[in-house]
């Protein structure tokens, strides 16, 4: 069944009234300004902040003389995905752009002003930030790998690669790409009565929570974070940065409530970037196609963003299989996560190889990937919990008439037309987590868990799964999210939050069943409580929001009423035990055509067609939104998204939205997608499999390959600017 629902939150959201974090002004709110390192290595020497201080408005300036405590991080979450080291507690200056202080004022515009009167001396450093000809350490564990997976008798790739019919290998590279949240990174924190109460967009209300918490000293319970609507986040929200911290040490210190917004240019460095990445592919394959050896080895910044691993594992059967990470330290600021970390830069790289391969052999490149289909995990072994990828490639071939593609270099007008294919393989699993389910005597149901809703349909997939549970209209359903109070999983190790397309598989199944739990719970309040009419009557049942015993019926509102009853329900968590046994990734398949202007080297994409392979949908509309969205991703990192870093000062560069080029409407034509629907009932019951994320894997690699199919030219470096094609 197909259902397709509009966003429950989508007209306070297009009409300006959902309130954002940097929307609440509680009474007597200051706001901090953020003050910026501008060399990009060294030590302060001194800052003279007696100008600032003297500022009209101005409460408090906060430098490492006199710092904000904050405690360095040791959470799982911010150690790997952002930067443990807190702003502010040492003299030292790793980055351009580094957060070296804070002025707090009574308005935006006076911390503003006073922050442009901190007179800083320098010792400064020339730093190193270049990436070209970095060469990285293996990074430890857990992320320390090489991974070898190779045949009986095999010494190592480099054997397996000569002993091979026909090889490709090529040098892919890809620049930093940087978050740019509609809302920018911001946080309004107050403290009262013993509780620090913070509005902040975040992926995860709990871990959210906690790492405040952490860096304050305080207990996690003494501070509740309110997420209702994060304004952005692709990972970029889904670790705790700099200016929430701030924002709640300097509650916490000045007594009074405390906004912090970083600007659109600071967010650029006061938060992390994807990292630039550089791998080398290498395919051996017999003549008849199929793969006998398949090298990565990539060089990135950042540990988690792995290009190899993410990009290689999982993609295709073969008899050899090496992978290899380096990570380079620089000068530069921190990098994190972004949409499908390292899938992304990965599946670029390994799926331009499999056409250069596909070239090579003189194979189509549907018919290539088709005869390398993988059934289990090179990892462990383990089988995928679903896998219809073949489906995808012939279902999109089909729809797309990859069967007229053109051949080389046709020309239509002044433009070259080409056609592109490649694979999306998206690694995605299920946490755990806990849901609420309470039928209230005002005839709503509240279904409420600590997820967050980044713009994904999170809120409404609450209101469809918890509708259908029940067997209710969803208008009687008031879904609640994005507040550390609500219920997650308080045994699982991991914490929850909007990540590696996990929230609709791991929610779904708690919000199922606790509605099953609070539906029993129902049940004995209508036959234990004394003052319900079904006062010890046997065989009562629900249905449609109803109790019956067969004969006499009430509607749950009524019974509720009867009893003076606040609400019955349940809370109830769910979890997966099946990793241990399975792979879990969804999968689709990208169809491309682009055009190539012969005189100004401009691609463009003409159109493209996903199909996807990732269980039942729970709502189409939204899950289309999410792969187009992924796959407008993947325009911009193929023809467009590249950051700039100054070689001499560490600076980045064009540090804004008209500099930084990420495609507009114009740059994006229809995007077909067609999902399959296969439930994926090994994972859960609903069916259900992560895509918010598979979009953005191998779509760039398609539009690559168009442009080759277009040109005859292989541009292995992103983006592929109308220069490199002239
Ligand atoms: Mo996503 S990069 O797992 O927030």
């Amino acid at each position: 069944m197909t259902r397709s629902a509009d966003r429950v939150e989508g007209r306070l959201k297009v009409t300006g009234a959902a309130a954002y974090a940097a929307d609440h002004r509680p009474a007597g709110m200051l706001h901090g300004h953020l003050v910026l390192a501008t060399i990009g290595r060294g030590t302060i020497r001194s800052m003279d902040v007696r100008a600032a201080g003297r500022s009209p408005g101005v409460i408090g300036v906060f430098t490492p003389d006199n710092p904000l405590r904050l405690r360095p991080q040791t959470a799982m979450l911010p150690t790997f995905l952002g930067d443990s080291r807190p702003p502010l507690q040492d003299r030292e200056v790793r980055y351009h752009g580094q957060i070296i202080g804070m002025v707090v004022a009574r308005t935006f515009e006076e911390a503003r002003d006073a922050a442009t009167l901190v007179k800083v001396s320098y010792r400064a450093r020339r730093p190193d930030v270049s990436f070209e000809g970095a060469e990285g350490e293996v990074p430890a564990p857990p992320f320390g790998r090489p991974l070898d997976r190779l045949a009986d008798g095999v010494r190592d790739i480099g054997h397996a690669l000569r002993a091979s019919q026909v090889t490709v290998s090529a040098t892919y590279t890809q620049p930093p790409k940087h978050h740019n949240a509609m809302e920018p990174h911001a946080a309004v924190a107050e403290w009262k009565d013993g509780t620090l109460t913070v509005h902040s967009g975040t992926q995860g209300p709990r871990a959210h929570a906690a790492e405040i918490a952490e860096a304050l000293g305080l207990e996690a319970r003494q501070v509740h974070v309110i997420s209702p609507h994060v304004g952005g986040g692709f990972g970029g929200k889904a670790t705790t940065w700099a200016p929430a911290l701030l924002a709640a040490a300097a509650a916490h210190r000045l007594g009074r409530p405390v906004k912090v917004v970083s600007t659109r240019e600071q967010l650029y460095t006061v938060t992390g970037h994807r990292p630039p990445s550089r791998q080398v592919i290498a395919l051996g394959a017999h003549r008849d196609g199929s793969l006998n050896a398949v090298s990565n080895d990539a060089v990135t910044t950042h540990p988690f963003e792995d290009p190899a691993r993410f990009g290689t594992m999982d993609f295709y059967k073969t008899a050899n299989l090496h992978i290899g990470l380096r990570v380079a330290a620089l000068d530069r600021p921190p990098s994190t996560i972004m949409r499908a970390p390292g899938a992304e830069a990965g599946s670029f790289a390994l799926e331009s190889a499999m056409d250069e391969l596909a070239a090579e052999l003189r194979v189509d490149p549907v018919e290539l990937r088709l005869r390398n289909d993988l059934t289990h995990s090179p990892e462990h072994g383990r089988p995928f919990t679903g896998k219809h990828l073949a489906e995808c490639y012939r279902l999109g071939a089909e729809r797309f008439g990859w069967r007229h593609r053109p051949p080389r270099s046709v020309t239509r007008g002044d433009r070259l037309v080409g056609a592109g294919v490649a694979t999306a393989v998206m690694h995605t699993g299920r946490d755990s987590t806990a849901a609420e389910v309470r039928f209230r005597p005002d005839g709503t149901v509240r279904v409420a868990t600590a997820a967050a809703d980044l713009g994904t349909g999170m809120l409404t997939v609450l209101a469809i799964v918890g509708a259908e549970s029940l067997d209710l209209p969803r208008s009687r359903i008031r879904p609640e999210l994005g507040d550390s109070t609500l219920p997650v999983d308080d045994a699982s190790t991991s914490v929850y939050g909007a990540v590696g397309s996990g929230s609709t598989v791991t929610v779904a199944p708690a919000v199922r069943q606790a509605a099953e739990d609070a539906v029993q719970e129902l049940v004995a309040h209508a036959t234990g409580h004394e003052k319900s009419p079904f006062h010890g009557t046997p065989g009562v049942r629900y249905d449609k929001g109803r109790l019956t015993d067969g004969t006499r019926s009430l509607t749950f509102t009524s019974l509720l009423a009867l009893t003076g009853s606040p609400g019955v329900g349940a809370t109830s968590t769910a979890r997966w035990d099946g990793s241990e046994r399975f792979a879990v990734a969804s999968f689709a398949a990208h169809f491309c055509e682009v055009h190539v202007h012969r005189l100004t080297g401009e691609a463009r994409v003409a159109r493209m067609l996903t199909v996807v392979d990732a269980g039942t949908i729970v709502n189409e509309k939204a899950a289309r939104n999410q792969i187009t969205g992924g796959v407008t991703f993947g325009i911009g990192q193929a023809l467009l998204e590249r950051a700039h870093v100054e070689t001499r000062t560490g600076r980045v560069a064009g540090a804004n939205l008209a500099d930084y080029l990420i495609p507009v409407n114009a740059d994006v034509p229809r995007l077909d997608v067609h999902f399959l629907e296969h439930p994926d009932t090994e994972l859960s019951p609903s069916g259900v499999r992560g895509l918010g994320e598979l979009g953005t894997v191998g779509s760039a690699a398609a539009i690559a390959n168009a442009v080759y199919n277009a040109t005859g030219r292989r541009i292995r470096d992103l983006p592929i600017i109308p220069e490199k094609l002239l």
